[in-house]
């Protein structure tokens, strides 16, 4: 049932009653319905004063002349306050409503056909290589993989893409460190790790001695020319780091479609570069090329550099075509922090000079930093979490909890798994993404407080009422959830679908990891309030049936966050 159809329908033929003359379609007053903030307020609102101006009144006079004449079965009542109208759906008949569609398309509901054709390219996590992967690369990897879920979810077809930072003179470097210092099987053994600890002693050695700079560059001049050796090590390095990388993307259950990264387009920049030449947009500045942006407020966009060498814009650009050939994306998505806001902004700028009308569906999805217990984090100064230390560390304290608080529970180590990795995941998408986050470990791992673990337990009290409720209940009595704590979780329901869109819309996770928290306290309210499963069968298998949607809900609002729920808890 829709109810904002039927509200519309009402509100149109109210206006030929009351004034012989309805300015707005169906269609338009069902676009202006509002949700009212607060339950008292009723479900539905009609702001009138779009109408005052066609129908020469008052808003507030235009709702008291429609209260009178609106009068349907499913509304227990209407009310005109101030310039609106509101609606309060029967209760009844709301709760079985928005129950019985939720527990019909169970794990669909709120999904949709809108994208339907439509492919969405995410670029996310994009990890440089010889690196290890630390808390810096979270936010990137959390949000581009809820917004893979979430994009999918409503039917659009996604490419994760991983673009890898696998180029540049910082290679040759690390080759010329590991010549020098290194070993084959002191790099077996050390992984990432000992290949940042070899890139920090070439800098200390490099000061001292300024020629290592020069083996550096050599070593890099090597990668491009396609030596054998040098392409060897360097393929060595990234086989080392995505291993590394790869243990983390199994604990989060990120997966990506592409490992295109900066070297797959070394062969792809000639057209690219040539293109902007024909155009005109290339010139000349002390040797290298840029393309001038001062008319847009920007600094001049270096394409080549006076030595001949393209940058990471260069790359940047030759990938969006590439991708734009590829996958012929109706929108392309650059997760990555809000560092990068200009270098986003001149690319796209430069796409749009070339004339190419998709630059318009590029879209630098920005977020905000990390740090870790109110210390920035700093390469530099040493001061570095590694994402699978925190992760590790995470699922220890969830065990020791759940050690704690359910010392019988089965599958303990499966438990604390989902719980400490789904809390690091779940705290990383709280707070809307251009806030620089503050990880705190009793912020995350809080039981009570508006976390992943507080809503995985949720999950897992509704699995224990539906695990406990009998066989064969009647036919549930909808009216017996007319209570406040039913009808707010009712109205949590609805709004699900409308959500799902809009996180999409706005590039949002946190607005999911939000809502679950919501639903999750509104059904911990309602379940101390009310008896489930004692009472009066018919109420009993009406409460039932809401928990069940409950844990639907949950469950899938988790899902496209990327946090594993848990029935056991
Ligand atoms: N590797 C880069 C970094 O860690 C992020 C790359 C983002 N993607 C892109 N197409 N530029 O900062």
């Amino acid at each position: 049932m829709d109810f904002k159809i039927m509200i519309a329908g009402e509100i149109a033929s109210a206006l030929d009653i009351a004034f012989g003359n309805a300015p707005l379609s169906a269609d338009e007053i069902a676009g202006l319905l509002e949700l009212p903030p607060d339950s008292a307020m009723g479900d539905y609102a009609f702001p009138c004063f779009k109408l005052a101006r066609s129908l020469r009144k008052a808003p507030p006079m235009i709702a008291g002349e429609l209260v009178k004449v609106i009068n349907a079965d499913f509304l227990s009542r209407v009310e005109a306050v101030g310039g609106y109208l509101n609606f309060f759906i029967d209760k009844a008949l709301y709760a079985s409503s928005v129950i019985g569609e939720v527990l019909d398309k169970g794990e669909k509901y709120g999904s949709s056909d809108m994208g339907a054709g439509k492919t969405i390219c995410i670029d996310y996590s994009s990890i440089n290589i010889a690196k290890r992967f630390h808390i810096g690369h979270l936010s990137t990897t959390a949000l581009g993989n809820a917004l893979y879920k979430i994009y999918s979810f409503l039917g659009y077809k996604c490419v994760g893409i991983n673009h890898l930072g696998d180029w540049g003179t910082q290679f040759g470097k690390m080759i010329a460190a590991y010549k020098h210092w290194g070993s084959r099987e002191m790099v077996e053994q050390g992984g990432v790790q000992a290949l940042s600890d070899l890139y920090v002693k070439f800098h200390a050695e490099a000061e001292k001695d300024p020629s290592l700079d020069d083996e550096g560059r050599a070593w890099f001049k090597k990668i491009e020319t396609g030596d054998e050796e040098a392409i060897s090590i360097w393929q060595w390095f990234k086989d080392l780091t995505l291993k590394d990388a790869n243990r983390v993307y199994d604990m989060l259950g990120v997966k990506f479609d592409s490992y295109a990264g900066e070297a797959f387009y070394m062969d792809k920049m000639g057209p690219v570069i040539e293109e902007l030449r024909e155009k005109k947009l290339l010139k000349e500045s002390d040797g290298a090329y840029v393309v001038d942006l001062e008319e847009y407020g920007m600094p001049p966009c270096l394409i080549i550099k006076s030595d001949g060498a393209t940058l990471y814009t260069t790359r940047d650009l030759a990938a969006a075509f590439y991708r734009k050939k590829t996958y012929d994306f109706t929108k392309c998505l650059y997760v990555v922090a809000y560092q990068q806001s200009l270098h986003f902004r001149q690319l796209f700028k430069v796409i749009e000079l070339m004339g190419h009308e998709w630059a318009k569906d590029m879209e630098h999805v920005e977020f905000g930093m990390v740090s870790y217990e109110g210390q920035a984090l700093s390469t530099r100064h040493g001061h570095v979490i590694y994402l699978e230390d925190l992760l590790n560390r995470s699922i220890e304290k969830a065990r020791a909890i759940i050690d704690e608080k359910s010392p019988n529970l089965e599958d303990k180590d499966g438990v604390a798994r989902k719980v400490g990795i789904g809390a690091v995941v779940f705290f990383a998408l709280s707070a809307g993404r251009i806030k620089d986050i503050d990880f705190w470990w009793d912020r995350a791992l809080n039981f009570e407080g508006e976390t992943g673990p507080y809503v995985q337990y949720t999950y897992a009290r509704c699995c224990s009422v539906l695990g406990k409720a009998p066989a064969n209940l009647p036919d549930a009595d909808y009216s017996t959830l007319d209570d406040a704590e039913a009808q707010d979780i009712v109205r949590l329901l609805e709004q699900f679908p409308k959500l799902v869109k809009e996180a999409a819309q706005r590039n949002e996770p946190s607005l999911i990891t939000r809502y679950t928290v919501d639903l999750a306290q509104a059904y911990n309210k309602f379940y101390y309030e009310h008896r489930i499963l004692d009472c009066e069968p018919a109420t009993s298998a009406a409460r039932i049936a809401i928990t069940k949607a409950v844990r639907n809900v949950i469950g899938t609002g988790l899902t496209l966050i990327g946090v594993e729920p848990t029935e056991k808890m």
